[in-house]
This record gives C-alpha cells, structure tokens and sequence, in this order.
C-alpha cells in the first residue's frame, strides 16, 4: 500500500504495522530488552542471520515505526531515530568523518550546530571550513582533499538564507562527496530529500515533526543513492561490500549510534508518530501565519526590518519559491533598531512565548543575541547575521489575527 500512497497519507500511514488488538496507534514498546527463547535465536540476531530487537539503545519498535514512516517521507531509503537533533548531527558527522578530515559548511547554521563544528569537532582533530551557502563558487572552490562531506540547512535557523540545495547536490557529487543537509526548518513537507538531491538528511524531530513541543528527538535519513566506495572512504570499504548503497546506515548502527548511545525513548517515537500525522495541516497554517505576520511587521512604523523568505521583495524569494512552491516556512526575523526596544517589544507580548525553541503550535520569540549565541564573539554572530536589535519568530498555528494583535500591542507601545 505504502507503494501508492501519497505524502499527505503517509503521514498518517506510513511505516505502521497493526497493533496487538487491532490498536491503530503504534504501541509503546516501553522495554529496554528483548528476550529470546534459545542462546542460539539471539546469537542469530546479534549476527544479523534474524531479524530483531535486542536491546532499545540499538532498536525499538516503537522507534522502528517512527524511522520507517520518515523514510517514506523523504522519498525512501532507511532512517535511525535519534535522541535528539544534536545527536542526529553528531552522529551523522561521526560516521563520516575521522581525525584529520575536513567538513565543508555552511556558515549559517544553527547556533548549537556551529558550536559543535567550531569548538568540539576541533578538539577531535576534524576542521570545519565554513563558507557562505549563497557563494556556490565559494562552496566548490573551498572543497580539498581531505574534505567529506558539505553540510548545509535549508533555510538557515536564524539567518533565513535559503542556499541552492540541488546546485549544492551537484558541487558534493562532482568531488565524489556526500550533502548532508538539516532540513528542520522545511520539513519533509516542504520538499523532501529526494527532490532536493540531499543524500543525507536530518531533522530535529523536537520542532515541527513532532507538533506541540512535547519531546526532544532527531532523525538521519540515508537516501541510499550515495556511492560510498570512493577513495575518501576506506572507512566504508566493509560496510560497502556488504550493504551497498546502505553502507552509511550500516556503518552508523553498527559502530557510531550504537557506541554513542543517543538512542530515542520509546515514548518520545510514539509522540512524534501521533504529532506527524497532522505536519501537512500544521505547516500550511505555519507558512500562512508567517507570510501574514511578515507583511503586517513590514507596514508597522516601529520596525526597521523584517526578513522572510516569502517577501516578494527578499532577495532569498526567488530560490526559495523554485524549491520550495508558495511555502516558506514558519520562522521569520525582524528588528526593532536596538537591543534595548527588542527586549521591550518582547517584554510587551502576551501570547507569544519567549522561550528557546522552534516549530511549536505556538508562536514563540526570541533574542538570539543575548541567548543561543550570547558566548559568541562578535565575528560569528555576524557570520549568522545575528544583530543586536534580531528578533527570531516562530510562527504559529494560532488564528493569525491573534498572532498580529499580540505583535501590534506590544510595537504599538514602544
Ligand atoms: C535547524 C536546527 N537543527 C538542529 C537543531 C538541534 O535540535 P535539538 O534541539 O533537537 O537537538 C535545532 C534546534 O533548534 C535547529 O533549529
């Protein structure tokens, strides 16, 4: 059935077998182990001669339907569900590269991204070289031998920059290199890895996946496309032999999921199963909300900028409609002139929560500066585009004239 069935319906559908009882809810399989009757069937397992579950840090059935149903929605392949997206991220970058490679980035990205590729991958003996994700040129002449993979967002969290994902796809694959692209922002929904030409996607499933904000979690989606027999990759020689166009997920579960341990609580799959289903809803309201609020900061005599992709007049619209149709996403910034009027104009909203998070039903602010990049030095925020006077807005699914309201109060009265 899974065959035929359109996104929308695999939302609801995909990757769930039936339940005891006939439940049409995936169960929670709330077990850390798994017995088995004789040494030999779990010695069988263990080996992969049977298919199984041994113990939830390496699999779960309740996280196996959650992985099986991201899978189909980013255009097939295989999927391992995460504790969240950090951990996503670093496993995925784990996998891939070893002490003396090189990772080629986007320089805008995610705060606790950055921080991961900038201070900790460092102290591993891994460089990451970060390049404008606008700058294509720049992208491809920045690539070297020891380079692994390029990594980039869809549209950068908080910058809003919305890099040529299958212009990136190409430069990655002329050099014999893989695109890992987070594509939390756009969701599968917007455009899905298959569409985009990403080998390697990730979401942190905490925002928009999952729905109401009830469970931090992440996802890596190996596409199965990416040729990893090349030269760069001696490390994938015995994975590749014997899980071909696998050979990522394989040496991911095997060696780096397994030994780092970041593995999803049963639980958490069971809420973003349930919190999924209604993505294609939600994200419309999302993308509505935030083309509505965005037009409504423009006119309001308080705000010098607004930055939105789905602005007629933004310099990221014309890419962003090629790849992404009429729908640009939840997240929006704008600014206020300084920092002392950004933090009244927070100060001064009722509804939207001020607090550090994305894709939440509920429209949220906050002021990067001071928060996710308050320890960065000047340079860097620049690099982000975070300023002094930056208001990060994630729209929610609230009815929009509440949503505008809020906002008109609170700049009204600065
Ligand atoms: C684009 C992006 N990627 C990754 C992450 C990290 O996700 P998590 O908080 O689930 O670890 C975030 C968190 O805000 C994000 O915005």
């Amino acid at each position: 059935m899974e065959k035929t069935l359109r996104f929308d319906s695999l939302l609801v559908h995909g990757g769930l077998e039936a339940g005891p009882a006939g439940a049409t809810s995936v169960p929670v399989v709330q077990s850390s182990s798994f017995a088995y009757a004789t040494a030999e069937a779990l010695e069988d397992v263990f080996r992969g001669r049977a298919v199984g579950q041994v113990y939830t840090r390496l699999g779960n059935p309740t996280t196996e339907a959650l992985e099986r149903r991201l899978a189909l929605l980013e255009g097939g392949g295989a999927a391992i569900a995460t504790a969240s997206g950090m951990a996503a991220i670093t496993t995925t970058v784990m996998t891939i590269v070893r002490a003396g490679d090189e990772i080629l980035a986007s320089s805008s990205l995610f705060g606790g991204t950055f921080s991961l590729f900038r201070d900790t991958l460092s102290t591993f003996g891994v460089t990451v070289r970060f390049v404008d994700p606008l700058d294509l040129d720049g992208f491809s002449a920045s690539v070297n031998e020891r380079t692994r993979l390029l990594f980039v967002e869809t549209i950068g969290n908080p910058k809003l920059d919305v890099p040529d994902i299958p212009k990136l796809a190409e430069i990655a694959h002329q050099a014999g290199l893989p695109l890992v692209v987070d594509a939390t922002v756009t969701t599968p929904y917007l455009a899905n890895g298959a569409v985009l030409g990403a080998d390697i996607v990730i979401h942190s499933t905490s925002m928009y996946i999952n729905g109401p904000g009830t469970s931090i979690g992440g996802v890596i989606i190996d596409r199965g496309v990416f040729n990893w027999s090349g030269p760069q990759f001696p490390h994938f020689e015995q994975f590749h032999k014997k899980y071909r166009a696998f050979a990522f997920t394989a040496r991911a579960r095997k060696l780096v999921h397994k030994d780092v341990g970041a593995c999803a609580a049963p639980f958490n799959s069971f809420l973003l199963t349930e919190g999924i289903q209604t993505l294609a809803l939600r994200m419309d309201r999302h993308c509505g909300n935030a083309l509505a609020l965005a037009r409504f900061l423009k006119g309001h005599p308080k705000v010098a900028w607004v930055n939105y992709p789905g602005l007629d007049d933004s310099p990221q619209h014309e890419v962003a409609s090629r790849l992404y149709g009429t729908r640009y996403g939840g997240l929006l910034t704008f600014g206020t002139g300084d920092k002392g009027s950004a933090f009244r104009a927070i100060n001064g909203l009722n509804m939207a929560k001020n607090l550090a998070n994305i894709g939440d039903a509920k429209t949220l602010v906050i002021h990067p500066a001071s928060t996710i990049c308050a320890d960065y030095p000047a340079a860097d925020k620049a690099l982000m585009g975070v300023t002094e006077d930056l208001i990060r807005v994630s729209v929610g699914i609230e009815d929009p004239d509440d949503i505008i309201e809020d906002f008109k109060r609170a700049l009204d009265a600065l």
